[in-house]
């Protein structure tokens, strides 16, 4: 077996070092370990946030800290420095010290090595721990490691997708509970997906927890448009990461590190005080390159930096050379057997005299089972000396070493990477199909992905390809398409899968089905609406008794009809797919299918559909995914019928299952997320905010990564960051009305979300126009016409105080229509009051979302100010403050304050002037005096010879200062506060 393990941590380690770098155990000969390194410099201010990360985390708040800096600069040798410190103080302390799980990311030289640093990891863990204990910290899903170690679990059953980072996630989660873990992750620019998406969900899991990542990356090696930017800067920006840089050394720190350096060479007496300051300038503070430079001092300085790094190699004999090369060729390290595999046994023994002369000149490092460089640096620099026909042959001969064990799926990816670099097409072409199509399983998109383009572009080079790998270009182009679904990359997939569908044979209608239906699913996650066409394409190819092929698509069919609120279709169409699951034993699609049918009855009104979703969560048996979906659904019901403490109980309840499954991010984001929801209408704001800051930016590119960012924003507004809200529903704003065409719950919230905003900037032609949807039956079911009218109440009643023709009744009737839904009174209730027709006082006291009482008390208070009555208005309006800040609704307590402020009813009188001065500019108080009169945006503009544009910023600006939401309000506080 080719062992995955990377290499050991350290390069040149510090202290306890020695005894990390083990003998080469499987050699014969006496091989030399490396010599001390030199003495650490500076570093002080990185090692003490390393240090204050790690208290941190053993006091129970974890977290991640991401350190960059260029390739040399010390990144490896810090992080060494800061265990060594941990086990040193834990020595002193007479205490076991942290656990140290530790994962070496790898290049293979075109692309990340899959999972490399996952497998040191669980390895650590295993070392640590043994198999038994790893697997039970693990969890139910453990069996989704055996992709990293097959022979850690006995069967493999279906490995799901995307549940690995979850499952090692709970790995470390739960080894932390018995003592502090620290997981570190080196040189993430060289991570696969899976890596990035494991470092993302430790980041998630490690605040409440003893857990600390450490992850290194080179920064000179992530561009703008490196996956890893992405993650860092999500990390970064929901404060789940600190950063620590490690920059150059500074002049002073430089000199004594050539110094110390020049001093072990024993050479130092010889070498006059110019050559060393040549040296320090050279070095340019990199200590990698102070290293290689201090070795050489006196003699001919490198003229270029491949020169520098190829210092210690060309001065090997030829033999070291050629030893070092096929080091090379084999990648960051290379294992002992893949080394018997390039040159045979009795090769390797005849190279071992120089293989010590290349450990002793430093150059290459003996670890615990193979050979590696002392630094990556050189591996590429000693990787591109190898000689054309020298690398194909070794590449090719690690390629079959790899071939003959392979039993990881990096093992294939791997050989699929040598054979390439082997120029072997025909192999190459095999080999990159063969990790295209178990990457699937595998879920390791990233590799897939490139694996992939890489085999269509050697498709045209190989003569008969098809009979070389057993696939037709229409299936390569099929499986490609859903790995560059699997990474997001949609636009791209979604040709790739339509080139599939053009090209599919006519001979093989099952085929062009399964093609169909990949084009449908990429659709249907970019909210294009063609999805539905293509799912009824797919149908009509299959023979009616292929139930197995017929049941996903009419589920498929069914969900989409869902969503749309096509809720008659759908509940047929759902019908068709329950009869075609049975039919073919397929207990998943059943459950679905319930589920569906369910909920699209309960949409159209019929609240007997509950009982239904019932039974689906017991047709679900043990399939996960049907179970999760079951409480998704449950509590997304409860939510709409307003039964919040239920929806809650009910998505906390599936997300512990979800948890306990195994269950992939996407599946248990959807039940978090509906937790988040609950909170929301129960009045836990910051709470509900913290999870979507920490988790919406983790979601793929989705029709529910749309959803979350809605209501996110949403929330934002609520809280009172209104700016920000502005400025990301117009950054989202096309894309939140492209994926409402096909969906009613993201086409009902954002017509609610924007018209709130376009009521705050003071834009009634957006509002009116947003609003108009809530009159359309069939756009919206019950539920969503409830709260899309409620808000289109609000719009109605502003524009009608801007003494525009409005028509209500339409408004009116699409109430009456909504009778049926347990909701109702609350929503008619806020309906009649925006309009001046009913009372606030039934809002405030109606059972509703939590933000409802503090909004009403507010709208109430506002308006008995107007009418004079000033003793009644005060008290309504510091109930609402009261009531807003108790769930962290700032948007109200601002306005309802600034209303107090305004009317000079705050209590404690701030003073300072009056309110209104202190907040507005000289234009803008003008300008309210000319609102106050009545006047519209075109009026003020001629009275004050300015554009109306101007105008209107200033109204919009006077709102905001005065945290009022209608002219009316702003004109009513400009007269109680009169000048
Ligand atoms: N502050 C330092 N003082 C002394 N030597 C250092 C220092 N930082 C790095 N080195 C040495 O420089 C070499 C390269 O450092 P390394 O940690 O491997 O760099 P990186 O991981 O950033 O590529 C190592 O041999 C290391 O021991
Ligand atoms: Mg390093």
């Amino acid at each position: 077996m080719t062992s995955t393990r990377p290499a050991s941590p350290t390069d040149a380690p510090a202290g306890q070092a020695a005894a990390a770098t083990p003998r080469a155990a499987w050699h014969d000969g006496d091989v030399p370990t490396l010599s001390a390194p030199s003495p650490l410099i500076g570093r002080a201010a990185e090692l003490d946030s390393l240090r204050e990360a790690f208290t941190n985390a053993r006091a129970g708040s974890g977290g991640v800290v991401v350190v960059g800096g260029e390739a040399g600069i010390g990144k490896t040798r810090l992080v060494a420095e800061f265990l060594a410190g941990l086990s040193r103080d834990a020595g002193d302390a007479g205490e076991a010290g942290p656990l140290v799980l530790h994962g070496q990311c790898a290049d293979s030289g075109s692309g990340p090595l899959p999972y490399a640093a996952l497998t040191g990891v669980l390895a650590d863990a295993v070392d640590a721990l043994g198999p038994e204990a790893t697997l039970e910290a693990a969890g139910p899903a453990a069996d989704a490691l055996g992709v990293l170690a097959p022979g850690l679990v006995d069967v493999r059953r279906d490995v799901d997708t995307g549940r690995l980072p979850e499952v090692l996630a709970d790995l470390a989660c739960a080894l932390a509970v018995a003592r502090p873990v620290v997981v570190v992750l080196e040189d993430l620019h060289w991570s696969d997906d899976v890596t990035r998406t494991v470092v993302a969900r430790l980041a998630r899991s490690a605040p409440r927890t003893t857990l600390l990542v450490v992850a290194t990356f080179r920064s000179d090696d992530v561009g703008r448009r490196h996956p890893l930017r992405t993650t860092l800067a999500e990390l970064e920006r929901s404060r789940l990461a600190t950063r620590v840089d490690v920059p150059r050394l500074d002049a002073d720190d430089a000199t004594r590190l050539v110094a110390a350096l020049v001093a072990t060479t024993g050479r130092a007496p010889d070498v006059p005080g110019t050559v060393l300051a040549q040296l320090v300038e050279r070095a340019q503070g990199v200590p990698f390159y102070a290293e290689e430079l201090a070795e050489f001092a006196g003699d001919a300085m490198p003229d270029s930096l491949r020169d520098l790094l190829l210092l210690r190699y060309s001065s090997l004999s030829d033999a070291a050379r050629t030893f070092c090369r096929t080091v090379a060729a084999a990648g960051q390290r290379a294992p002992h057997e893949l080394l018997v595999a390039m040159l045979g046994v009795a090769g390797l023994d005849d190279a071992e005299s120089a293989a010590r002369e290349a450990v002793e000149a430093h150059v290459l490092v003996a670890d615990a089972d193979g050979y590696r460089f002392r630094h990556a640096l050189m591996q590429e620099a000693v990787d591109d000396e190898l000689l054309p026909g020298e690398a194909r042959r070794l590449h090719a001969a690690c390629a079959r070493a790899l071939e003959e064990a392979g039993r990881t799926f990096a093992d294939v990816a791997a050989a699929a990477d040598h054979w390439w670099r082997a120029r072997v097409p025909d192999r190459a072409l095999a080999s990159a199909v063969e990790v295209v199509t178990t990457a699937e399983a595998d879920g390791s998109t990233s590799t897939a992905v490139v694996v992939g383009e890489r085999a269509l572009e050697l498709w045209d080079l190989v003569p008969e390809p098809e009979r070389v790998v057993g696939l037709h270009h229409a299936a390569l182009l099929r499986h490609v398409a859903v790995a560059l679904q699997d990474a997001a990359q949609i636009d791209r997939a979604a040709g790739l899968a339509r080139e599939a569908v053009d090209e599919w044979p006519a001979d093989d209608p099952a085929g062009q089905a399964r093609a169909l239906s990949t084009l449908a699913h990429i659709l249907g996650k970019a909210g294009d609406a063609g999805s539905d066409g293509l799912l009824d394409e797919a149908l009509a190819l299959l023979p009616v008794e292929d139930h197995a092929g017929r049941a996903p698509l009419l589920r498929l069919k069914a969900r989409n009809a869902m969503m749309d609120h096509r809720d008659d279709e759908a509940v047929a169409v759902a019908g068709m797919a329950l009869d075609a699951a049975r039919a073919a034993g397929d207990a998943q699609n059943v459950s679905l299918a319930l589920n569906l049918r369910a909920m699209s009855r309960l949409n159209g009104g019929d609240l007997d559909a509950l009982a239904e979703l019932d039974t689906s969560r017991e047709a679900a048996g043990d399939d996960w995914r049907a179970q999760c979906h079951y409480y998704t659904n449950a509590s997304d019901s409860r939510l709409k019928l307003g039964r919040y403490v239920e929806a809650e109980r009910l998505a906390e309840q599936g997300a512990t299952i979800a948890r306990s499954l195994g269950a992939g991010w996407a599946t248990r984001a959807m039940l978090e997320g509906n937790v988040a929801e609950a909170w929301i209408e129960v009045g836990r704001w910051p709470d509900a905010e913290a999870w979507y800051e920490r988790s919406v930016p983790l979601i793929d590119p989705s029709d529910y990564a749309v959803y979350l960012g809605e209501r996110w924003t949403w929330l934002t507004m609520w809280r009172g960051d209104v700016d920000r809200a502005q400025a990301i529903a117009r950054a989202r704003r096309a894309t939140w009305l492209r994926f409402g065409r096909v969906e009613e719950q993201i086409r009902a919230r954002v017509a609610g979300t924007l018209a709130e905003l376009a009521l705050l900037r003071d834009d009634l032609d957006d509002a009116l126009d947003l609003i108009s949807i809530a009159t359309d039956r069939r756009a919206l079911s019950p539920f969503y016409r409830l709260t899309t009218l409620a808000v289109a109440a609000r719009v109605l009643d502003r524009a009608r105080a801007a003494g525009r023709p409005v028509d209500v009744a339409p408004y009116r009737d699409a109430l009456a229509s909504c009778t049926v839904w347990p909701t109702y009174p609350t929503w008619a209730a806020l309906f009649a009051a925006e309009l001046g027709d009913g009372s606030w006082e039934a809002v405030a006291s109606a059972d509703g979302p939590a933000h409802l009482r503090p909004y009403a008390l507010y709208r109430d208070g506002a308006s008995l100010l107007a009418a004079g009555d000033r003793a009644t208005a005060r008290e309504r309006l510091d109930a609402a403050a009261q009531a807003a800040d108790a769930i962290g609704c700032g948007l109200v307590a601002a306005q309802a304050r600034a209303l107090l402020d305004g009317a000079g009813l705050a209590r404690g009188g701030r003073g300072g002037g009056r309110a209104v001065d202190r907040a507005l500019t000289e234009r803008e108080r003008q300008v309210l005096d000319l609102v106050a009169e009545g006047l519209t945006n075109g009026q003020i503009a001629e009275r004050l010879f300015i554009s109306r544009k101007t105008a209107s910023v200033h109204v919009s600006a006077i709102l905001r200062k005065l945290g009022v939401s209608s002219r009316t309000e702003a004109a009513v506080v400009a007269r109680s506060d009169p000048s």
